[in-house]
């Protein structure tokens, strides 16, 4: 079975995950490549994914073990119909324990049929100069195995016959998924003095969070704490502020020291 076309489909914040999900679209190697982006808050519509002679690729990053609540309500609008998928979680060096198997059930629930799965690192949303994790991830090496993935499942699609020998793969994780206890009412906020409300900041929030008014206000009960913002702001005006996101930070920055690799499934 030859794959025409490939449609990548991502919820990516901070970018690491569209950067993985491109570097497997490169390895399977079709010209037609169409992007989904459900990262801005405008692209949470119900649809239909329909992708004839067609690979979907769908990622998303890990939030506390979990996929981020948000990006899963926004994977669940759309509706496929036995569409063969590859399933993409991008975390931060620390774990992706159930994020990978809430993707790929949710995958399964919209009607896509998986084929292959992959756990790749990202450059942690929390990361700075002071608190470095997975700094510069996906890096060439990452994009390089990414390549590779994509290359394997053109591969194995091209020695099937017809999506009905797509065998259901086993990916790591446990049901019922572990509870994803994020704070809540905490965001980044703005510094005054250093702000040039170029509004980038409002534009990169992926729930529309974000307001310029008289100044930059943030809204903290739909703040997702991505970070977003933060590393599109060239002015170095956002910032987390709050305590215990620094704590957390600190904590990550020496205990994720050691380099994970992906962990690819097919
Ligand atoms: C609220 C929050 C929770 C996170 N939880 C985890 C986690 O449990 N494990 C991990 O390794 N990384 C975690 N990360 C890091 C992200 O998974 C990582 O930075 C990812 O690359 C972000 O993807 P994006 O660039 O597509 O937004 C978390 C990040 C945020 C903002």
């Amino acid at each position: 079975m030859a794959i025409n076309s490939t449609r990548l489909i991502y919820f990516s914040p901070t970018q690491t995950t569209r950067k993985v999900v491109e570097g497997i679209a490169k390895g399977v190697g079709v010209d037609d490549v169409e992007h989904l982006d459900l990262t801005p808050p405008g692209a949470a519509v119900q649809r239909q994914v329909d992708t004839r002679d067609g690979l979907v690729i769908i990622g998303a990053p890990v939030y506390a073990g979990r996929l981020p609540a948000e990006a899963a309500a926004r994977l669940q609008r759309l509706m496929a119909n036995g569409t063969p998928a590859v399933i993409v979680v991008v975390y931060g060096n620390r774990a992706y324990e159930d994020a990978l198997l809430e993707l790929w059930d949710l995958a399964l629930e919209a009607g896509f049929k998986p084929v292959a799965a992959g756990a790749f690192i990202g450059e942690h949303s929390y990361s700075t100069v002071a608190t470095p994790i997975a700094v510069g991830r996906p890096d060439t090496e990452d994009l390089r195995a990414a390549r590779d993935f994509g290359r394997m499942i053109r591969e194995k699609m091209g020695m099937m016959e017809d999506f009905g020998d797509i065998s259901l793969l086993q990916v790591p994780g446990n049901f019922p998924y572990r509870e994803s206890g994020l704070f809540s009412s905490i965001s980044p906020v703005t510094q005054e003095a250093a702000c040039t409300k170029c509004v980038r900041c409002v534009s990169a929030c992926p729930t529309g969070a974000i307001v310029l008014q008289d100044k930059v206000a943030t809204d903290p009960s739909i703040c997702i704490r991505c970070c977003a913002c933060i590393k599109g702001c060239s002015a170095g005006a956002r910032t987390m502020t709050d305590p215990h996101v620094r704590q957390v930070a600190e904590q990550l920055s020496s205990s994720c020291r050691s380099r994970k690799e992906p962990e690819m499934f097919l």
